[in-house]
């Protein structure tokens, strides 16, 4: 008789999943704007390894810290989780925002997320250009075609609204310079952020709240892919294209077993399957509260998600640092 395969029993592992966010926040906690960016991430990858390693999964991280020779923990291809359960693919940034996080600047996240193996893209370290906009629209209604002013345009048609009345989420970079020209010749508005376009895309799925119609630019691709994780979740569309600099960068993508150099991938291209998604604030934002320091006491806000049923929760938790890592 042969076994069964073994389940990705999403539901019961998305509370582990919360776990495993939590302790990477709590421990970058008290490197929260002490300038030390290195030391933060450092924390938060070594508490995310050891509780990710308590769960009864056959884990490979696809999204991680980089190369094996370049990141000792958490790099690409790591074996995680006790070996007993399913096999999964996990995308992880343990500080999403390390510059945010050492300046006590908003919008840093602990991001993980978890899919059955072989459907994460395994995007390489090189950058991608994203687009994304969140639920209730045509499909396709804008395109990483389309000029940005027209995306603007589409998407103001689209949404019964004057381009003006758009607000579009950029990273603050020289390399935009020309798109947040061409963007606000339409009089829509650009909130621009200094970093963290993970939770930059998060912010199209709720819009109402954050006042975000559309994420564009051009990013890290392993944070495209956890950000395209969190659009399956909550809804949205999403589109990247990987883009390369020189030989080094395009051999990454070899490695990657990524041979359509110029694909433009869409969502769900990028996240094959459903998905868990958790993230945990580390400085307040406008996704979830940043970690609240109280003299024997964390308490970590968490937005913790299923694609299967779209499903949205966001947890709080307040934990005795005595059991912080136990
Ligand atoms: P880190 O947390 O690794 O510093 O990344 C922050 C970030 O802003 C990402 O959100 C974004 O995708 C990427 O850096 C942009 O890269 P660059 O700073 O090279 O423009």
């Amino acid at each position: 008789m042969t076994a069964s395969p073994v389940v990705f029993a999403d539901r019961l592992l998305s509370l582990g999943l919360a776990r495993v966010s939590e302790a990477a926040a709590m421990a970058s906690a008290e490197l929260v704007g002490r300038g030390d960016e290195k030391a933060a991430d450092q924390a938060a990858v070594n508490a995310m390894r050891d509780q990710l390693n308590l769960l009864d999964i056959k884990g490979t991280v696809v999204i991680g810290e980089g190369e094996r020779d370049e990141a000792p923990m958490l790099y690409i291809g790591e074996e995680v989780g006790t070996g007993s359960g399913p096999e999964v693919d996990i995308a992880l940034d343990p500080l999403e925002g390390t510059t945010l996080t050492a300046k006590d600047m908003p919008n840093a996240l602990t991001v993980i997320a978890m899919a059955p193996r072989g459907t994460l893209l395994h995007a390489p370290d090189v950058y991608m250009e994203k687009l994304a906009i969140g639920p209730g629209f045509p499909d396709g209604v804008v395109s990483l075609e389309m000029s940005p002013s027209e995306r603007v345009r589409a998407l103001a048609a689209a949404k019964g609204c004057d381009p003006d009345d758009i607000t579009v989420c950029v990273l603050e970079r020289p390399r935009h310079e020309e798109m947040i020209a061409d963007i606000r010749s339409t009089g829509a508005g650009i909130r621009l952020i200094t970093d963290g376009d993970v939770a930059g895309v998060i912010h199209c799925a709720e819009a109402h709240l954050t006042g975000i119609d559309m994420y564009m630019g051009k990013g890290g691709a392993p944070e495209g892919v956890l950000a395209a994780s969190a659009l399956k979740c909550m809804g949205g569309q999403m589109w990247g294209q990987l883009t390369f600099r020189n030989d080094d960068e395009r051999g990454r993508a070899d490695k990657a077993g990524i041979t359509d150099l110029d694909k433009i991938y869409a969502r769900d291209e990028m996240v094959q399957a459903d998905v868990i998604f958790a993230a945990t604030g580390v400085t307040d934002g406008s996704i979830v509260k940043g970690i609240f320091r109280e003299p024997h006491h964390f308490t970590t806000e968490t937005l913790l998600m299923r694609s299967k049923t779209g499903s949205v929760r966001r947890m709080i938790y307040r934990n005795p640092k005595e059991w912080v890592g136990a």
